[in-house]
């Protein structure tokens, strides 16, 4: 490859961490649809945000209609949905930024690569916990219905598999848990690891 090295010339991670006065994570949600990713990483990033931290948040909404959108939901479309999120985060957190991404990420597999391109030092892994039930009966994109008529194939928890995090730092029962309580178990554990004092 013709790909000259260029370390030289670059300013490093830490000295923007510091302009930020942060230390950057990769917060990293995951869960079947419906349990409560993305109204949880919302509420952290908001939290976060009010606290003087810089977050960005990255879930369907602004990678599968972009960058990603010529994916689906195959296994191997899921798998490379994943890598390209774990890359695009382990560049985030290059430049100091705290980041949020919350995807299903269904197996154990897929969330060890993305573990493995971020750096296991830098990824705190969140499992976003309710019930398959639960998440059915809230069925708040009417996609499990589809799915058990059928019409939708390969949905997660309904035909294709999620595989319960091994090793997560945090599990939030969100049918236990209002949001306020959840967004407060995240601060507690994150705030020592992404304050600089
Ligand atoms: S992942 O498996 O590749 O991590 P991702 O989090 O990006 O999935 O996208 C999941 C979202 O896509 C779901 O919340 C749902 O709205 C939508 N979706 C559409 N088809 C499927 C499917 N077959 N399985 C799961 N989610 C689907």
């Amino acid at each position: 490859m013709n790909i000259y090295p260029t370390d030289h010339l670059k300013l490093d991670r830490e000295s923007k961490e510091r302009q930020l006065n942060q230390h950057s994570k990769v917060i990293w949600m995951t869960g079947l649809s419906g349990a409560g990713k993305t109204t949880l990483s919302y509420s952290l990033e908001a939290t976060l945000h009010k606290m003087g931290y810089f977050v960005q948040t990255l879930d369907g909404d602004n990678v599968r209609t972009g960058i990603n959108k010529n994916l689906g939901f195959s296994e191997a479309d899921r798998y490379e949905n994943i890598r390209r999120i774990a890359e695009v985060s382990k560049l985030f957190v290059s430049c100091g930024v705290i980041t949020i991404a919350s995807f299903i990420s269904p197996t154990n597999e897929i969330r060890e690569m993305a573990k493995s391109i971020i750096g296991s030092e830098d990824f705190i892994e969140i499992f976003v916990n309710a019930p398959l039930e639960v998440c059915e009966s809230r069925d708040t994109k009417g996609l499990y219905r589809k799915a058990r008529k059928g019409e939708l194939k390969e949905f997660t928890g309904i035909d294709a598999p999620y595989d319960t995090p091994l090793h997560p730092a945090i599990v939030i029962r969100t049918d236990l848990l209002s949001i306020e309580a959840s967004t407060n178990k995240m601060i507690e554990f994150l705030l020592p690891l992404i304050r600089r004092d």
